[in-house]
């Protein structure tokens, strides 16, 4: 059988860090890593050097002999234009899902995700393309989470919620049943939200509440 493709990291920090752990697990081989907007290049990451985009931008990324990619970058909507870039440049993408992250039999997982530790996945949610699942993440049954969504350390999504396009539910927050979160949200830390959050929106507290930032 022949050996899986070797996966190119686009993205240089903890994102990065936590594919670095979780692809060799699973049987995956690093190309290289680059950094796409460019101050980290000649840096080094575990030990490996930090690349630089050539003009010709994810198209280079086969030369270093990657077949597969993965983006790894905080800002959604940054990861969303280069995961289409890639895809445009004919590479597969891959998931790093870690070995202790539980993921139901009927939950469907979108691509190129990274899912880290002690992440649970409960029966019949979806979870879209790019997103990224923070260690301790509940996603629970029924969840409907879009592509490109951050879900930080402990965040928890009770049964039925539902999170837009390249939303943040940042640390610890919690979103009761049946609740809607928009597109671009921004749930903070520690946040509990009770009711719809519109696209666009920052909330913040108990109960969450929109804020200026
Ligand atoms: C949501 C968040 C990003 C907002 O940050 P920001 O835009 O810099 O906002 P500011 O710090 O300017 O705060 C704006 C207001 O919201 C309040 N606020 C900010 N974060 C809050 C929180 N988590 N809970 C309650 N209130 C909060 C501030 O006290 C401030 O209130 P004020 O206007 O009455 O003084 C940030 O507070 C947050 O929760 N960060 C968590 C990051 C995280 O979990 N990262 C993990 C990555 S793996």
């Amino acid at each position: 059988m022949s050996e899986p493709a070797k996966v190119a990291l686009v993205g240089c920090g903890a994102q990065a860090k936590y594919a670095l752990e979780t692809l060799p697990l699973i049987g995956r081989q690093v190309s290289a890593i680059y950094d796409p907007i460019g101050p980290k290049a000649g840096q080094r990451l575990e030990g490996r050097e930090i690349r630089a985009l050539g003009p010709d931008g994810v198209r280079d990324l086969a030369r270093d002999g990657a077949g597969a990619f993965l983006v790894c970058l905080a800002d959604n909507r940054k990861k969303e234009r280069l995961f289409n870039d890639c895809l445009a440049a004919g590479l597969e993408p891959v998931s790093a899902v870690h070995p202790t992250a539980v993921v139901a039999s009927t939950a469907k997982l979108g691509r190129g995700l990274i899912i880290n530790p002690l992440a649970v996945i409960q029966p019949h949610a979806v979870v879209g393309d790019g997103c990224m699942i923070h260690s301790g993440v509940i996603v629970e049954h029924d969840n409907r989470v879009g592509d490109f969504v951050n879900l930080a350390p402990g965040a928890k999504l009770a049964g039925w919620v539902s999170v837009g396009r390249a939303t943040t539910v940042f640390t610890g927050a919690v979103v009761i049943p049946g609740v809607s979160l928009g597109r671009d949200v921004v749930v903070a830390a520690g946040a509990v939200v009770i009711n719809d959050i519109p696209s666009g929106q920052t909330v913040a507290g108990v109960p969450a509440r929109e804020i200026s930032s």
